[in-house]
């Protein structure tokens, strides 16, 4: 059984042991002595009616380091942040991504600082774990110029810069959702899971100008399952109030393989290009992309 305090913990009561039973050694008492939620030693007591009862609290937040209420109060930004590196080194990494969505909540500034913080690896490298990281990076997205790379990730250093424009006036379009999933250098999406789970990715908003900005690096293109070659590309998906919901791939255009009949087939599909050239040592690239408004409504 499990309970699930919105937004920060989850307490369990899956390891209960009976205080007569003679079987309890002094290592079980040491270990359930700080049980987290529900877990410990209990007394069973028996009822009017005859039968045995075993009663458990569970007190929110009581074994929990920093929890708010507790002697020094966990509720700036920063302190939130700081508890889930906490937590994620305890490996107690659900919690770790409801202490980060509290921070983010709170009005941390920079949530994509997380793909970059070595103290936070470990929420990316779970495949269980990071569509919950993605989830609250999507739901408190706010940047507008990111890293989505650790500084340890192979491969070229790319800079991705994209200006978002209405499609008929050519208007910047500010404040808009973007979503980016990109393969790493040697085109793979994930590795140890074979469903779409993207290691690299990035969650911002456009800038006032509907310019947005990652540092990353430059994607490899790969083998789809028909093992035909796809060259490099980047993957986004933009929300923004007014305007479709927009889905696509932007291929780059510095994959020599992307030429003849392939690069006629991602114009035929409508994918943006993107153009890659060196700007200050390193390779840009650069695209604009337009979306279509919703019709008004007559
Ligand atoms: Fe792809």
């Amino acid at each position: 059984m499990h309970v699930i305090e919105p937004g920060r913990y989850t307490y369990y009561i899956d390891d209960i042991m009976f205080e007569r039973d003679p079987r309890l050694t002094p290592e079980n008492r040491a270990q359930l002595a700080n049980g987290r939620g529900g877990n410990g030693i209990v007394m069973p007591s028996r009822g009017d009616d005859g039968m045995l009862l075993v009663r458990r609290d569970i007190v929110l937040g009581e074994k929990i380091p920093g929890y708010p209420g507790q002697s020094g109060v966990l509720s700036t930004p920063a302190a939130l942040y700081e508890n889930a590196r906490t937590l994620s080194s305890a490996r107690s990494l659900e919690d770790a991504v409801h202490a980060l969505r509290a921070a983010f909540a709170a009005g941390h500034e920079t949530p994509m600082q997380v793909v970059t913080d070595p103290g936070l690896i470990p929420l990316i490298a779970d495949p269980e774990i990071r569509p919950l990281l993605r989830d609250a990076l999507r739901d408190h997205a706010r940047e507008s110029v990111a890293t989505m790379v650790s500084s340890g990730e192979p491969g070229d250093p790319f800079v991705f810069r994209v200006a978002l424009v209405d499609e008929g006036t050519g208007d910047p379009i500010a404040g808009a959702l973007v979503e980016l999933v990109q393969a790493d250098a040697g085109g793979r999406y994930a590795i140890r899971t074979a469903a779409w789970n993207p290691r690299l990715f990035a969650y911002l908003r456009t800038a006032a100008d509907g310019s947005f900005e990652v540092r990353t690096v430059h994607p490899g293109g790969y083998e789809d399952d028909e093992g035909a070659y796809v060259p490099s590309h980047i993957h986004f998906s933009i929300m923004a109030d007014g305007y479709r919901p927009y889905d696509s791939e932007t291929p780059l255009d510095d994959d020599p393989l992307l030429a003849g009949a392939l690069r006629e087939e991602a114009v035929q599909q409508g994918h943006p290009i993107t153009r890659v050239e060196i700007r200050d040592g390193v390779s840009t690239g650069t695209v604009t992309i337009p979306l279509q408004p919703v019709p008004a409504a007559n």
